[in-house]
């Protein structure tokens, strides 16, 4: 199989992490290195909490890239009330020694699109990176294959506020920066399909009968997030937006949309909002592909298969062989 390389940009983060394994454990995927950016907690904590992902896929040898710390203009506003003080559901895990760290996420994204054919960026945190990279070396986007982003809000409230989804409304200046900027259509994953996705407490009974150690760490990060996600919306489950991204990127029939020309508020009360130009009154080229419908049942079976690899035919016996 021809595998498709790519770049995951991140912030781990819950659903970050829950990402990443899908990304390493998928065959389809070359992930070439792990980007880290501030946004849920600081690139550094993300980058520490990159490698206990890895770890769990027996991926440690991916190379994992710290980004920026800082919003290009705004300050800093991470989510340790959503994912824990240390980003992962507040296990405090011992951090993994002997494994390097890099710095420069950034020359590392330039470099690997101009080294290559048909990288693809999957970007699942603030798009500070990949702004600040675009401002430096706008020609190597024109090499990048394809670019998606989880971020944005069309039809649905925000996570942030009442118009606004995080990871645009912690760097919108970056955001909009890509939108504007980017060479290429930005398919965006947005809270319209990612609110779809609910990791629910049947699901993780489930797992735990499945395999003890993969079942476990989900268990253990994800506590958390579910606590948050009841007392926050009263959801049973937590959202897991980021996974999605990486499965819509290897298969596009989970998610559709439309085009159209997107814009992010950079100031005032909207800050962070995706402007959806959908009735085309700025006659501007389409720049985004706002996915807004999700088959969220093949999502959560394709999800299961790939990081419990091992238990197909039952993953397909009880969520129904979708
Ligand atoms: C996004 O914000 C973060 O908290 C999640 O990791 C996800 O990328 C959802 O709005
Ligand atoms: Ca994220």
């Amino acid at each position: 199989m021809l595998k498709r390389k790519v770049i995951i940009d991140c912030d781990p983060g819950i659903d970050d992490s829950l990402a990443i394994l899908l990304a390493i454990l998928s065959p389809e995927l070359d992930v070439l290195g792990i980007t880290t950016v501030s946004g849920n907690v600081t690139s550094d904590v993300g980058a520490k909490n990159t490698l206990h992902a890895l770890q769990m896929c027996s991926s440690l040898d991916t190379p994992v890239y710290e980004g920026e710390k800082y919003p290009l203009v705004r300050e800093l506003v991470t989510a340790q009330d959503t994912h824990g003080e240390d980003g992962i559901g507040e296990n405090f895990y011992e951090d993994i020694k002997d494994i390097n760290i890099r710095n420069n996420a950034v020359d590392f994204i330039i470099e690997t699109l101009h080294k290559n054919e048909n990288v693809s960026i999957i970007a699942l945190g603030p798009l500070t990176n990949i702004a600040k990279a675009l401002q430096k070396d706008k020609e190597a986007f024109n090499n990048m294959d394809e670019f998606i982003s989880m971020g944005g809000a069309f039809r649905v409230e925000g996570n942030c506020s009442p118009v606004a989804e995080f990871n645009y409304w912690v760097d919108p200046h970056a955001a909009n920066y890509v939108f504007q900027n980017l060479p290429k259509t930005i398919h965006m994953v947005g809270l319209d399909v990612t609110r779809k996705i609910v990791l629910t407490p049947n699901i993780i009974e489930f797992i735990n009968r499945l395999d003890e150690k993969m079942a476990k760490y989900i268990t253990d990060i994800t506590r958390f997030y579910i606590d948050f996600h009841w007392k926050q919306e009263k959801v049973i489950g937590c959202v897991i937006n980021d996974p999605l991204a990486v499965a819509y990127f290897i298969d596009r029939s989970l998610c559709s949309g439309f085009k159209s020309f997107v814009q992010v508020v950079e100031d005032g009360m909207a800050i962070g909002q995706t402007m959806v130009d959908v009735a085309d009154f700025y006659k501007k080229e389409a720049n985004c592909i706002v996915l807004d419908k999700v088959n969220e049942k093949r999502f959560m079976n394709m999800f299961l298969k790939r990081l419990f690899k091992d238990h197909e035919s039952i993953i397909d016996l009880i969520l129904g062989g979708i």
